[in-house]
């Protein structure tokens, strides 16, 4: 049996991994209560109490705007944590860590997709404390380190960009008023579903013997602008039932909706040695969102 210790079982992904955990794993889930990722010793102290043969950290600070006035905890939660897991690891000698990062970290002005070995620049306070992780993991755990790289992560639960746009249509369309997306920002959304099937699937080839790339890249296939989501999930929403009326979605740019933190432009990731790599193909995002949205109409009461 492979031991995973994971971080964030309750977040976005950290639920889609707890409901995919491969019969291979023994999983030790640390939630908030158990392992407070703002506190490095207790970091450490987990590692060394449970000894995993592998950490996977889904855990981490992702309020993007909220970072840009509380600094100090999203370095904490999302470099200074990572950093303590690996050199705990390191400390014991054995284990390897999945750390998740981000197209954030990344500053858009490339204009074509970004290769693994492409150097980070932040636009934000996030997209620096995840890349200040990324460094701290290689860093710290010189060869058992792996990060991986995904974009506009949802679900059927959390907080994410899908789940507010069905509120937003119910609430614009009781209104009468448009649903105005930005649509001069360019990356691809990623569901949790395929997200989780890639950790799970590197931490499996790795246990096998072969040998990855540090940096892996992952997301859904395609390319899409914030306005092509919102579009795309107002037509299937309406078609599966889930929304009976939608507000009119208008494109604006980056200008008309001002943030606190900077997004990158294009950010979209060349995920193709790592599709390769792991043997998985993505699946269009279209196709990934459109489960989505049937997981949620199914539920529906
Ligand atoms: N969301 C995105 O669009 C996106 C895009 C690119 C990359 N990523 C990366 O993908 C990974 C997973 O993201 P996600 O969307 O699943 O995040 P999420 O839904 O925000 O979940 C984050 C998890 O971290 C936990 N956490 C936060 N602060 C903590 C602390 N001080 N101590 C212990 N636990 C703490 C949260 O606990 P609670 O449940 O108690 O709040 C939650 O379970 C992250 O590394 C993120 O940076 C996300």
């Amino acid at each position: 049996m492979i031991r995973v210790l994971l971080t964030g079982p309750g977040g976005q992904l950290g639920r889609a991994l707890m409901a995919s955990v491969p019969t291979s794993v023994e999983l030790i889930a640390l939630g908030r209560d158990q392992l407070d990722l703002t506190d490095p010793v207790a970091c450490r102290e987990a590692v060394l109490q449970h000894r995993p043969d592998w950490v996977l950290n889904a855990g981490a600070y992702t309020a993007v705007d909220r970072a840009e006035s509380e600094p100090e905890l999203a370095w904490a939660v999302n470099a200074a944590a990572p950093g303590a897991l690996a050199g705990a690891l390191a400390e014991l000698g054995q284990g390897r860590m999945l750390q998740l990062s981000t197209d954030f970290v990344f500053n858009g002005e490339q204009g074509r997709p970004y290769l693994p070995a492409h150097p980070p620049a932040p636009l934000s306070v996030y997209g620096a404390s995840k890349a200040g992780g990324e460094q701290a993991v290689l860093a710290g755990l010189k060869g058992g380190a792996h990060i991986l790289r995904t974009s506009w992560v949802y679900g059927p639960v959390g907080r994410n960009f899908c789940l507010t746009m069905l509120r937003l249509h119910s609430e614009r369309a009781a209104l009468g008023a448009p649903l105005k997306v930005v649509a001069d920002q360019v990356g691809c959304p990623t569901s949790t579903t395929g997200l989780a099937a890639a950790c799970w699937r590197l931490i499996a080839k790795v246990a096998a013997g072969q040998s990855l790339q540090t940096i892996l890249q992952w997301s859904d296939a395609g390319a899409a602008s914030w306005f092509d989501v919102a579009l795309a999930i107002s037509e299937l929403a309406q078609s599966l039932g889930l929304l009976e009326r939608v507000a009119e979605v208008l494109p604006i740019t980056t200008g008309d909706y001002p943030t606190p933190a900077r997004r990158p432009s294009y950010s979209l990731m060349d995920c193709t040695a790592t599709r390769s790599a792991l043997e998985l193909s993505g699946e269009p995002w279209r196709h990934a969102l459109e489960a989505v949205l049937r997981q949620l109409a199914a539920a529906q009461p």
